[in-house]
């Protein structure tokens, strides 16, 4: 091996370790019983990565902070134990499926954010929201904790997420307002029901998009919202390129939110806009 080549895998060797001395910090700090010799030495390892800003561990940024480096992980992790592995959303493990769900629960508080500038989004709020990809139903259960009046329609094609979603929902408070289906988007039945639908076109290729916002199009009243979800691609060329991963290993296709633009255009939405957040795009109008 090259000398080049040696010192280059060291040295991110390392920064894969200082983060994860951080991220164990991080937990300590909010779960920490542990031996405390060893606590010292992540402490003390995560005082050498981040210098002062490591007192900032325990403020209110904590979650945030454990929730980029386990994501980090996780993806990290999972693309060098398995490169070769087909594309599309295959997960069967039931705690990484909660886990996930969990995680994409907050698209709805994104969605619900955007309302509070766009009345005619918040009408909608109080209809029925058609949660396209719903699995173990995340954002359909956030979606009723925050709308009281909202009915909801959660479809999927996994059936491990589907059964977990059955659990979930009879779980919570809101199983009267959650209709779960196994039903594949492309065969949305074309009755007006929708004022609002959640499309992640991250997980579906190219054909399934285009068949999806048409048939969600046509399921949607007159004013209804579509809210289209895209992996955002960041300026820096290395992090393009694993946003790119993401869209593709996920079973996802289009990248450029301004081919979703277009799509919702041609399926009549109106006043369609992009917003960019720092992991996804929302690409959302409303029908004319
Ligand atoms: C990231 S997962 C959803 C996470 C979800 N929000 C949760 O709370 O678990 C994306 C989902 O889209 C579903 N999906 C993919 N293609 C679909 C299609 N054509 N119709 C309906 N669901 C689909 C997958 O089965 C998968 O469960």
């Amino acid at each position: 091996m090259s000398e080049a080549l040696m010192r280059e895998v060291q040295h991110l060797t390392r920064a894969a370790r200082m983060l994860a001395v951080v991220g164990a910090a991080a937990k300590l700090r909010s779960a920490g019983k542990v031996d405390a010799a060893i606590q010292e030495q992540i402490e003390r390892g995560a005082r050498m990565v981040l210098g002062d800003a490591a007192a900032d561990l325990q403020m209110s940024d904590g979650a945030t902070i454990l929730t980029m480096i386990g994501m980090a992980l996780a993806e990290a992790g999972e693309l060098f134990r398995d490169p070769a592995r087909t594309a599309g959303w295959q997960v069967q493990a039931p705690e990484l499926l909660q886990v996930m769900g969990r995680a994409s629960s907050h698209a709805f508080d994104r969605i619900f954010a955007l309302a509070e500038t766009r009345p005619l989004l918040r009408d909608a709020l109080a209809g029925t929201f058609l949660d396209v990809g719903t699995g173990v139903g995340g954002i359909a259960l956030r979606a009723a904790d925050a709308c009281p009046e909202l009915r909801i329609d959660a479809i999927d094609i996994w059936e491990p997420a589907l059964r977990l979603a059955a659990e979930n929902i009879a779980a919570s408070l809101h199983a009267d307002r959650i209709r779960l289906r196994n039903l594949d988007v492309t065969a949305l039945e074309p009755e007006l029901r929708y004022t609002l639908a959640w499309l992640p076109t991250m997980f579906m290729n190219r054909a399934v998009v285009e068949a999806a916002t048409a048939r969600i199009a046509a399921a949607t009243r007159s004013g209804g919202w579509l809210v289209a979800a895209l992996y955002t691609t960041p300026d820096d060329p290395f992090g393009g390129i694993m946003a790119s991963l993401r869209t593709l290993r996920g079973g996802g296709e289009i990248t450029d939110p301004m081919e979703l633009r277009e799509l919702l255009r041609a399926d009549g939405y109106v006043d369609v806009e992009v917003e960019v957040a720092p992991l996804a795009t929302f690409v959302f109008g409303r029908r004319g």
